[in-house]
């Protein structure tokens, strides 16, 4: 079987860092980060690592919320969802991910953008 994407960069301890830093990304974002400011950030890398590691082939622990009831509160919108998104880019990058592969992560992601836009 094909190595996954989760396995290939070292699995959690890999994932958990790029996450963290996409959350500090977030954070230092004026477009984005008040979104958080009612947002326990401890838990939320917790879930989002453990998403992350589902979509790339790693082991299935996620245990938050759908996607769909997590985000339509906020009223997320189309440049919002974009902005995030090139904000996993960097972090991907930064963490030694390669092209290649953060293309395959990010069409993954966009996929996802019905769930997550609702404005
Ligand atoms: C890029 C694709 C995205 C994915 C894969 C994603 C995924 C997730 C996941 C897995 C959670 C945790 C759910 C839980 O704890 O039960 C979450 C929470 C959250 N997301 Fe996203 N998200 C994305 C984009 C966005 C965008 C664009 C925004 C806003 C600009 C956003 C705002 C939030 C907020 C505020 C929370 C925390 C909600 C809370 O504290 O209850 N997300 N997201």
């Amino acid at each position: 079987m094909a190595e996954t994407l989760f396995d290939k960069y070292g699995g959690f301890e890999t994932f958990t860092q790029v996450v963290t830093k996409f959350y500090q990304k977030i954070l230092d974002n004026e477009q984005v980060e008040h979104y958080f400011s009612n947002t326990n950030m401890d838990s939320l890398i917790a879930h989002q690592t453990n998403f992350l590691a589902k979509v790339l082939g790693g082991p299935d622990k996620y245990e938050g919320r759908d996607l769909k009831t997590v985000h339509a509160p906020f009223n997320i919108t189309a440049a919002d969802f974009s902005e995030v998104a090139d904000l996993l880019e960097e972090a991907l990058d930064e963490g030694g991910v390669e092209e290649a592969d953060i293309a395959i992560i990010l069409s993954a992601v966009s996929g996802l953008q019905d769930k997550i836009v609702s404005s």
